[in-house]
């Protein structure tokens, strides 16, 4: 962690480069979220699934093994999440993206979270990795709205945390979350609007992130080949060497007083 005036210091060259440029591309992980409540992925899990990893339950092998398992977990991330909300980091970056549009600014935020955080707070977001709120079939790949609308944000009327497996109406097959699981690709379209913008940006935030994820971690080196400046917003170190501005904080602290620098 840094000292608050060294800090202050580096949020306010951050709010001068940003300011002097014109596309701003921004990646979020499960760091963001951390401080509305929800743990983190390489956070240990706690309670009920303390023997797990994450690691080994979000899979396409774990769901074929053992489906009742993989849907029972996803219930109780269900049951942990309904109730969070967002915290002044996710406020902050809705507060940017106005701020953004008035200044004819181009701003993209992608996210590798599930939860809709973002969304909550007035942001709208591209999800490389899907919706905790929306399933769909595992064959047929159908939508499937029980705890969710299909829009991915929870219909709180209808949240339903049982652990009973459903089946598909169209082919029977179970339903599953909407969420990429390792060694699945990405949605098409989210991944091709993040190659564009971190391509064609001018500064790429990582904020929240541990980088160690393909190919969303990717996205920070794509932007810096194609000459963007790059900032981490991140409490601990990170494989990123090549970072140019690094806020070692919560994102929290850092992203409100970055965005009253922006203002001011
Ligand atoms: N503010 C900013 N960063 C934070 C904070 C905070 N308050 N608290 C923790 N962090 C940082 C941690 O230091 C860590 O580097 O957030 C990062 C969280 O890392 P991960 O748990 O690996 O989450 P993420 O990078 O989003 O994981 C990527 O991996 O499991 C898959 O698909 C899942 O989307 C996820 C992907």
């Amino acid at each position: 962690m840094l000292a608050a005036s060294e800090l202050m210091t580096s949020i306010q060259r951050a709010a001068a480069l940003i300011s002097s440029k014109t596309r701003i591309c921004i990646l979020t992980g499960a760091g963001i979220s951390a401080e509305s409540g929800i743990p983190t992925f390489r956070d240990k899990q706690t309670g009920l699934w303390a023997q797990y990893r994450a690691e080994d339950l979000a899979s396409p092998d774990a769901f074929a093994r053992d489906p009742k398992m993989v849907w029972s977990w996803y219930q109780w991330r269900r049951q942990q999440v309904h109730d969070k909300t967002p915290n002044p980091a996710h406020r902050a970056l809705a507060e940017w993206q106005q701020l953004a549009e008035t200044r004819g600014q181009s701003f993209t935020l992608i996210t590798q979270n599930v939860d809709d955080l973002h969304e909550q707070a007035g942001s709208q977001a591209t999800h490389l990795h899907g919706h905790l709120w929306r399933n769909r079939c595992s064959q047929c790949a159908t939508p499937y709205a029980m705890t969710a609308n299909v829009e991915g944000k929870k219909d709180k009327s209808s949240l339903n945390f049982s652990e009973d497996l459903i089946h598909c109406p169209q082919c029977d097959s179970y339903i599953r979350p909407d969420i990429v699981w390792f060694g699945e690709a990405l949605p098409v379209e989210a991944w091709a609007q993040a190659e564009n913008a971190a391509s064609q940006c001018d500064v790429f935030l990582s904020i929240g992130t541990s980088s160690l994820v393909y190919p969303a971690a990717g996205l920070a080196q794509l932007a810096q080949q194609n000459g963007a400046t790059l900032i981490e917003i991140n409490p601990n170190p990170t494989p990123n060497t090549f970072v140019d501005i690094t806020l070692a904080e919560k994102a929290g602290l850092v992203l409100p007083t970055l965005i009253n620098q922006l203002s001011a």
